[in-house]
């Protein structure tokens, strides 16, 4: 079949690199003399005609703009569906009616997963690729987005620590992420966060967060970070033995995920940590006897974490992968995503990409955060 239409749409939350697919995908289809065309508001906007022309002339350096020129929502066709079938159907008929031969369908695991049953059930001329600032794609070593957001994560918590220690507080800086940890693991880390908590690793917070605040503050530490991911949770057994504020009945009360398990990410758990620490009289006579008064905020960095424009590597990141995408096009290769391997851009079955990807505890930055957080009050002990 001969490609003379292509459309894009982008899906999910919006993340800096999304423009930047987008001009790749046009600079390759312009010499390849294909017209693209913008769907408007993800999947919404197939469902709804919502498009735009996408005239290359007006549109330079787009690839240095954040956020998304085609807009975005979290809107998924196949969401309480009866027939996957017919909905991937009525899909392809809408693609057909605006005329257009192929779609490239950018966005995260929700996103990707309309694309792949497309191609599943109605065989359907899509392309997918991996877009979101949690880099909890598997198949893809990073995704576009993930460095601009860890750098503004470290950057904020590298600001914080300024007035951190004009006051002598201890901040707890909660940080995007529902299921996956590499935002905060990886900010942290680049910030010297002095606890970083993340999901996959349930925390005790007697010994994860209790202890480490007291031998640091005997180290003679006067100021501290805590990095927590949004989605961050205790142990049972610490939930049960040191919290006040929640219980087992909170989370039970939680709204509940498309797996029926509780959004943890509702809680607000850089307040609960806040609330929690405050209740600790222990640690308040600690840190006087040290001289420091016990002082704790939190401050949830959100959305910040997804705005401004992209970092150089998730612009160029963001270029090449439009640029694959447009290729598989014009080769038919379709079902298929992009994907970064190594430094190579590589295709992988759509499929296997929307599959969901954690740090896993073998992972040398897990030793890395260990050490990092132990290390320094350790090595100053008497
Ligand atoms: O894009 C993923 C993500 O950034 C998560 O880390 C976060 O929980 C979520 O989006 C927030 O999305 P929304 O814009 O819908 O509040």
């Amino acid at each position: 079949m001969t490609i003379k239409k292509i459309g894009i749409l982008t899906g999910g939350g919006d993340c800096p690199g999304l423009n930047s697919v987008i001009y790749g995908i046009m600079l390759k289809a312009y010499d390849a003399g294909i017209e693209c065309v913008g769907i408007l508001k993800g999947w919404k906007g197939l469902i709804e005609n919502l498009t735009i022309p996408l005239n290359i002339a007006e549109q330079d350096d787009l690839h240095t703009i954040g956020g998304t020129i085609l807009y975005t929502s979290r809107t998924n066709p196949f969401k309480g569906a009866e027939s996957k079938e017919k909905v991937a159907h009525v899909l392809v008929d809408k693609l057909e009616e605006l005329g257009i031969d192929a779609l490239i369908a950018i966005g995260g695991d929700d996103t990707l997963s309309v694309a792949d049953a497309m191609c599943k059930y109605a065989n359907a001329n899509v392309i997918g690729c991996p877009k979101t600032i949690d880099n909890d794609l598997a198949g893809t070593h990073y995704t576009f987005g993930f460095w601009s957001a860890v750098q503004l994560a470290s950057n904020a918590m590298d600001n914080l620590t300024t007035t951190a220690r004009s006051h002598q507080r201890v901040f707890v800086v909660e940080i995007m992420g529902r299921d996956a940890g590499f935002l905060t693991m990886y900010s942290g880390i680049s910030a010297g966060a002095d606890i970083i908590l993340i999901p996959e690793t349930p925390f005790d917070f007697e010994k994860d967060v209790v202890d480490v605040l007291r031998n640091r503050v005997n180290a003679g530490y006067t100021y501290h970070i805590i990095a927590t991911s949004e989605g961050a949770y205790p142990k049972n057994e610490s939930l049960e033995r040191d919290f006040k504020t929640i219980s087992k009945a909170t989370i039970a009360k939680l709204p509940k995920d498309a797996y029926g398990n509780p959004l943890l990410v509702k809680l607000n758990i850089s307040k609960i940590l806040v609330d929690e620490l405050n209740l600790r009289e222990d640690l308040k006579v600690e840190f006087k006897n040290n001289g420091v008064e016990f002082e704790c905020r939190s401050v949830v960095l959100g959305h910040t974490m997804r705005a401004g424009t992209p970092n150089s590597f998730d612009r160029i990141l963001g270029l090449r992968f439009g640029l694959a995408a447009m290729t598989l096009v014009l080769e038919g290769k379709f079902g298929n995503m992009v994907s970064l391997q190594g430094n190579k851009i590589e295709m992988i079955p759509l499929s296997e990409g929307v599959k969901k990807k954690y740090i896993t505890t073998d992972n040398d930055k897990m030793e890395l955060r260990d050490l990092l957080v132990k290390i320094r009050y350790l090595s100053k002990q008497k």
